[in-house]
């Protein structure tokens, strides 16, 4: 079986992408510099798959231990999360996350072409899009990304494309997320912000621990049903499915592709605080607080490229992001 670098592991869609592939059969070595995710996160993946982990802990813009881990290891593939991806944070921090982002995704390419490794699934994001002119975004759609995070993402995904046309032997899966919700169904892994979550759901989830207030539901005055603002949420397991199917087409077709992965429907704000509701049994404390700037209506994806190029759908449903992410978050609070 294939021999995989997993870089960025230990994090949240890392994490679950990892089970993932160990449940396909491919051999994985993680390399995670625990910058935004913990080492005990590596035990948990342990009792999930029921084998011993291989992880390294490292930076991609450490040039020399990279090289020290290809020399070690003869990959096949690499799929590649480590990165930072907070989109309000690239605002204030554009430097450092054009170095890790950027420079670090580079120095790992350069590596891995003097090692002979061409094949690598990278980890993009719907937000290079910019202002959606349709709906349900196609992959087609003109790329304007707004944030450093998101010109980030596209100056990568264009690296790749850059390379190919250098020499056909690379080949590439640029996966563009929507919005990541809902937990693995072991409840050992699932997202864990250090600090006051920027995202919906992991607001949410805090609120229903009792350890933030009340969301603030920022703005109700959207061109939407409900006045909220709609967004594609996908559940991480069917993400991190999607890794998989992406890497088969690499391995086994040299096929490279630029797909969505998301659901093709549009939650508000208010359908996920119910969702939630329902989920934890609590009736969760809201406020209606004016627009956050950079928000839009709505934004969903056209899931049909994903679909016909690697048999990509997702399965999870609201209900199920809402559940497993309940049970996760009550877990890890009672522990
Ligand atoms: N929202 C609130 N209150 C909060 C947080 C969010 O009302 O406390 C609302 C937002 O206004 C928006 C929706 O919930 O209408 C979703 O907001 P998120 O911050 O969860 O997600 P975004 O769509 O803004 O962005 C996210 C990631 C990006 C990623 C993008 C893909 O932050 O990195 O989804 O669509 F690229």
């Amino acid at each position: 079986m294939a021999k995989i670098l997993l870089t960025g592991g230990a994090g949240y869609i890392g994490s679950h992408t990892y089970v993932e592939l160990i449940a396909s059969g491919y051999e994985v070595v993680i390399l995670d510099n625990f910058s935004n995710s913990h080492p005990s996160v590596l035990d948990r993946l342990e009792v999930i798959t029921g084998a011993p982990v291989i992880a390294l802990e490292g930076d991609v813009l450490d040039a020399n231990f990279i090289k020290d881990v290809f020399a070690e290891h003869t990959f096949d593939a690499v799929v590649h999360f480590a990165a930072k991806k907070a989109v309000g944070e690239s605002v204030e921090q554009p430097l450092d996350y054009f170095q890790t982002n950027c420079v670090g995704f580079s120095t790992l390419l350069g590596v891995m072409k003097d090692a002979g490794v061409r094949r690598v699934v990278f980890s993009s994001t719907a937000t290079v899009y910019g202002v959606p002119d349709i709906l349900p975004l196609p992959e087609n759609h003109a790329t304007r990304p707004e944030s450093p995070y998101a010109v980030n993402k596209l100056v990568c995904e264009n690296l790749l494309k850059q390379l190919k046309t250098s020499d056909d032997t690379w080949s590439y899966g640029i996966l563009r997320y929507f919005n990541p919700a809902g937990a693995h169904p072991s409840s050992l892994i699932g997202e864990d912000p250090n600090d006051i979550p920027n995202n919906l759901m992991p607001y949410i989830a805090k609120v229903a621990t009792g350890e933030l207030a009340r969301l603030r539901v920022f703005g109700d005055d959207y061109d939407t049903p409900d006045g909220t603002g709609v967004r594609d949420y996908i559940h991480v397991v069917d993400l991190a499915k999607g890794h998989v199917q992406s890497l088969r087409k690499l391995i086994e077709q040299d096929e490279s592709h630029v797909v969505n992965l998301s659901t093709g429907i549009g939650y508000s704000v208010m359908d996920m605080l119910k969702s939630y509701q329902a989920a934890c049994g609590k009736k969760l404390e809201y406020e209606i607080v004016g627009r956050r700037a950079g928000d839009i209506d709505g934004f969903w994806g056209d899931p049909s490229l994903a679909r016909d190029l690697l048999g990509f759908k997702a399965e999870r449903g609201l209900d199920d992001m809402c559940k497993t992410s309940w049970n996760w978050v009550s877990r890890r609070k009672n522990n």
